[in-house]
């Protein structure tokens, strides 16, 4: 396999056109199994989130997007995002250093988190990190105190949604209360120059948006009216990351563009940002892990099991002759690690083989994670073919809300990463940072010529120019 390797860091593989990730991760992991390596892995397709920011140019573009770093910190992750573009909406102050440290530039940063630490306003402060939200009066005084020139965005309650994830139980000031607020931010003597909101993570109802946006003018007009200089409009993150949810990324877009064409036309020179995070990188990232061991039950045994559940496939005892038998996998990642979104982010996983066994009869299984806890259970009923110790498990869309808050409970370890792009793919690479250069004899002659310069995109964000020339594909335009 070709690599192409990105400053002193990075290497990422060069996949075949065509080829299905599970077949190249099987290799990966018989290589792997040679060397007794065995622990669970990610593959992360750094294609796939190119074209995730090709597609938002295109379907939303009067919109910028700031990435939420807390979906996925990965240093490699970032990287590529700033330097195919994106923004960045950071949480603290931990989040602001790793953005800042990769050369990205403050302004490039929202800190959006409305009730911060004092200590990392300071830290904001001093590093001119200067946008960030708020939504109570005690965060208006401490703003005071650490940050009084900070660039300030009123983060509203925007109505309560379906959606993976509801926000609105901790954070957004009610719209009726924005006024007391932005009263006591002029009292104060402080900028407010942007409204803010989340419809919540992994949005299933489009009229969310257009919701939001409505609400969010008759707030932003109250601000103009108190005298503030109003200049930009967030909303926020909630985009879905794969193609599996109730509702399409181009349905929300279609609502956005709609509603913001009534509220805040190109004409206002608002300017509107967002701040996805799912969107970027659920699908990017695929997980193989590792069937650790292996019981096998009786399926048809009902004593001990949930009577709520039908289908659990939870007992210790061994089938009779009669039974067909049913398996309990332990695999070497769980919801202390990766699989923390099944509590964390009420994400559902689909568990599928490397290799095509379709053929092959199925059982009832459940699959589970390595440490002693008994809540460490990843599936509780799978149909599988019988696996062996050894084999390996992969599950698709696991980019978001999942690395990022793993843990080592039980001292397990945490998967590592690992960076793919398809060839046809290879002609966006100039957007990646540093000089970087080819290992491959085939590819070797044509660097010069097909990877351009990549200085250009060290700091601050790459020019309106290389997005039409390079990043966009033929025909797709940015509108401002
Ligand atoms: C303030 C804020 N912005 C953006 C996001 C990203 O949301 P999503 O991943 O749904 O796009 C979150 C997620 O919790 C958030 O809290």
């Amino acid at each position: 396999m070709d690599s192409v390797h990105i400053g002193d860091r990075m290497m990422v593989d060069v996949i075949k056109s065509g080829t299905i990730l599970p077949k190249v991760m099987a290799n990966e992991a018989n290589t792997r199994m040679e060397e007794s390596k065995d622990d669970a892995f990610y593959y992360c397709d750094i294609g796939d989130m190119i074209k995730k920011h090709q597609n938002w140019l295109k379907l939303l573009p009067r919109v910028e997007p700031f990435y939420a770093v807390k979906c996925n910190d990965d240093t490699a992750v970032v990287q590529i995002l700033a330097n195919i573009g994106t923004n960045f909406d950071c949480a603290s102050k931990g989040e602001i250093k790793k953005v800042l440290d990769l050369g990205v530039s403050p302004d490039r940063i929202i800190y959006a988190n409305p009730c911060k630490q004092q200590s990392h306003i300071q830290f904001a402060a001093r590093n001119g990190v200067a946008m960030m939200t708020f939504d109570n009066m005690d965060e208006l005084h401490k703003v005071k105190n650490c940050y009084p020139n900070a660039k300030l965005v009123l983060r509203i309650l925007p109505g309560e949604f379906k959606s993976q994830c509801q926000l609105g139980c901790k954070f957004g000031c009610h719209p009726n209360h924005a006024l007391k607020l932005l009263k006591k931010a002029k009292e104060l003597d402080l900028n407010v120059m942007g409204i803010s909101f989340h419809v919540g993570s992994g949005c299933m109802e489009p009229e969310a948006f257009p919701a939001a946006i409505r609400l969010a003018r008759e707030v932003f007009d109250t601000a103009v009216n108190l005298g503030f200089s109003m200049e930009m409009l967030d909303i926020g993150g909630g985009y879905p990351g794969d193609n599996l949810g109730p509702v399409s990324f181009k349905e929300i877009c279609e609502g956005i563009n709609t509603s913001l064409d009534q509220s805040f036309p190109p004409e206002s020179g608002i300017r509107i940002i967002a701040e996805p995070g799912r969107y970027y990188i659920a699908s990017a990232c695929t997980l193989a892990v590792n069937v650790i061991s292996k019981r096998t039950v009786s399926r048809d045994n009902q004593d001990l099991k949930d009577p709520d559940d039908e289908d659990a496939v939870c007992n210790s005892l061994p089938p009779s002759k009669n039974e067909e038998p049913a398996f309990m996998y332990y695999v070497n990642d769980g919801v202390y690690g990766s699989f923390n979104c099944l509590m964390f982010d009420h994400a559902s996983v689909t568990p599928t083989l490397m290799n095509d066994r379709s053929c092959e009869h199925e059982y009832s299984s459940s699959i589970w994670g390595p440490t002693c806890d008994g809540i460490d259970c990843i599936s509780n009923h799978s149909l599988l073919p019988e696996l062996e110790v050894g084999d390996w498990i992969v599950f698709e869309n696991m980019g978001a809300y999942t690395m990022a808050a793993a843990s080592c409970f039980n001292g397990m370890s945490k998967p590592t990463g690992h960076y793919v792009i398809r060839e046809e793919m290879l002609k966006y690479l100039p957007v990646l940072p540093y000089p970087h250069h080819v290992t491959s004899c085939r590819q070797e002659e044509t660097k010069k010529t097909q990877y351009g310069s990549p200085s250009a995109f060290k700091y601050g964000s790459p020019s309106k120019e290389f997005y039409f020339k390079e990043l966009l594909p033929v025909g797709v335009g940015i509108g401002h």
